[in-house]
């Protein structure tokens, strides 16, 4: 069966006083999070010790990064590895946000890369994808989509791409308050499903999870969670603040 995650991605905000704060809150809270579902935070990277010092051995709860370079070490100042993330007990690593594909120029390619370093340390990519609104008024959006997929991620073995997390995140959704419709998200989930059965076969799609991302918030958690093919959020905004995260982790 495939997991349910709600991850939260922080993006650029928090210091060390407000992100041990948000933790703390969460995890006072996390005995109303739906049962059998995870919940992911996505701090920027010098949150990470700290943030599984105070998760310990709390086995529901996981740490992702946002990025991580595509070397494994060397001379590449400013970057973070695969190997660095996980002996900070990193288990997710987002990949292929539009975020950075479009202010950090991350190209399909470096992104195969990306994948590969995660993957080859232990690490769980969660691969985002998505469209923008050009992109989706021009009608061929599924298809654009479903490459972003085939670029980044279908080199891989069927066994190594069972563990990958895959996010679709309109990005005419993120941060605006528009979130997709639940038939929108429905819509794009199943063909991104098809998409991957036929390259890996039924059994490793029908084992992909595959989350939704875009002003997902509590009011509208639950109609976007109860399609069939959506199997949690990649929440940025209101992951921020405890309730607001529980709220949405609680609409299974
Ligand atoms: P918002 O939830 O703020 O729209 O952000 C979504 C996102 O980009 C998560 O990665």
């Amino acid at each position: 069966m495939r997991k349910k995650i709600v991850a939260g991605n922080w993006k650029m905000n928090l210091d060390r006083t407000q992100g041990e704060q948000l933790i703390q809150d969460v995890l006072a809270q996390k005995a109303e999070v739906s049962k059998g579902a995870i919940l992911v935070f996505c701090p920027p990277f010098p949150h990470l010790g700290y943030a599984k010092s105070i998760l310990g051995a709390e086995n529901s709860i996981f740490l992702g990064a946002q990025n991580c370079s595509d070397k494994a070490s060397g001379a590449f100042t400013g970057e973070v590895s695969a190997p660095i993330l996980r002996s900070f007990g990193v288990e997710y690593v987002i990949l292929g946000h539009s975020e950075r594909r479009q202010y950090f120029a991350e190209s399909d390619s470096l992104l195969a890369q990306k994948v590969d370093q995660v993957l080859a340390n232990g690490l769980q990519p969660i691969f985002c994808c998505g469209e923008s609104l050009e992109q989706r008024n021009a009608g061929d959006f599924v298809n654009l989509v479903s490459e972003q997929l085939t670029k980044g991620l279908f080199h891989l073995s069927a066994e190594s791409f069972a563990k990958v997390v895959i996010a679709y995140e309109p990005i005419w959704a993120i941060g605006t308050g528009v979130t997709a419709s639940s038939a929108q998200a429905q819509e794009m989930h199943a063909a991104l499903r098809k998409h991957i059965a036929k390259y890996y076969g039924e059994a490793v799609a029908q084992n992909t999870s595959i989350l939704y991302g875009g002003s997902c918030k509590p009011d509208n958690a639950a109609e976007l969670f109860a399609c069939a093919d959506v199997d949690g959020g990649l929440i940025g905004g209101a992951s921020l603040k405890a309730s607001d995260f529980i709220g949405i982790a609680k609409s299974f």
